[in-house]
């Protein structure tokens, strides 16, 4: 990406500091990157921390930048965005919003139909530069501003385009709250690790290790999950014994009802969001 485009972050809290760190380890000049909060203490932190030129106003950020990244909480949303309305109807930046369940036809209303919006679906685990995040362009978005989301996005994770933006809603039920389902898997495993007489310690230990090398090897092998687990499962053997339980239980069923009932919310949250 051209390095003389001016990014300014609107909301310099947990996602623009990881995106801008992203930024900064891929070597993007500190001084091309402006953030603006209204949280003074944000913008004073931010600034120290990583070098980049912050303000309170968010006009001032928005001046003269080639991108904009809003990234405040979904329900502030409308209102920044009347807000910069009539300044980005002006200069036109590529506009990017990482809130979740915003619809780009939200932020077409918002700051008017001919933007070029780049709405993005990124996870939790940006925050530590292993992110999955999902991006949805608008017909306005040529592909060199394509291009120049997805280098942001990928600075924190992997990063890959969605044509129909209704995969949305799928999308943040598998990947967007899909941290929360491993946190679970993996309490669990830790609580009975430790019933079993483990220590807290050697539980914690082994369960998170075991799900970072799980997760390591499925990325970096050529055979599916399913083949992965048939292949850990010996016929008679221990595994096979306990995922013969689990999926006797259904285990299966439950994860598809969680994943159906979190995608069906995600519409509700995105029509309610999207009203105002
Ligand atoms: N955190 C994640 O892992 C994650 C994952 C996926 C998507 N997202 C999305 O990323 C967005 C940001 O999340 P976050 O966790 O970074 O939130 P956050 O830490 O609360 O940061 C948002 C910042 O924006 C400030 N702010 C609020 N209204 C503003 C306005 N009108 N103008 C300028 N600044 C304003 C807030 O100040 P105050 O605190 O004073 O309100 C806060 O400092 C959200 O839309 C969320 O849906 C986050």
């Amino acid at each position: 990406m051209n390095t003389d485009l001016k990014i300014s972050f609107i909301g310099a809290g947990n996602m623009a500091r990881s995106l801008i760190g992203g930024l900064l380890n891929d070597h993007y000049p500190a001084k091309n990157i402006w953030a603006s909060d209204l949280n003074a203490q944000q913008c004073t932190k931010i600034s120290a921390d990583m070098g980049i030129i912050t303000t309170s106003s968010n006009l001032d950020a928005v001046d003269g930048a080639n991108i904009v990244v809003l990234a405040v909480k979904p329900q502030m949303m409308a209102d920044l965005c009347r807000e910069l309305e009539p300044h980005l109807r002006q200069s036109k930046p590529l506009i990017i919003s990482i809130a979740a369940g915003i619809r780009s036809d939200a932020l077409q209303r918002w700051i008017g139909p001919s933007q070029a919006i780049v709405r993005t679906m990124p996870n939790t685990p940006s925050l530590v530069g292993s992110g999955a995040t999902a991006l949805f362009a608008t017909d306005a978005v040529s592909d060199e501003r394509r291009q120049q989301a997805e280098s942001i996005l990928r600075a924190v994770g992997v990063a890959l385009w969605v044509n129909d933006e209704s995969e949305m809603d799928a999308i943040t039920a598998l990947s967007g709250c899909g941290p929360a389902y491993f946190f679970l898997v993996m309490e669990i495993l830790q609580n009975i690790g430790e019933k079993m007489g483990l220590s807290p310690e050697t539980a914690r230990l082994l369960t998170l290790q075991t799900g970072y090398g799980a997760t390591k090897m499925a990325l970096e092998s050529e055979l599916d999950c399913a083949e992965l687990r048939r292949r850990v499962s010996s016929p008679g053997g221990v595994t096979e014994r306990a995922i013969d339980k689990l999926l006797d239980k259904n285990i299966d069923n439950l994860f598809s009802e969680a994943l159906i009932t979190a995608r069906e919310r995600s519409i509700e949250l995105a029509n309610l969001l999207g009203k105002s």
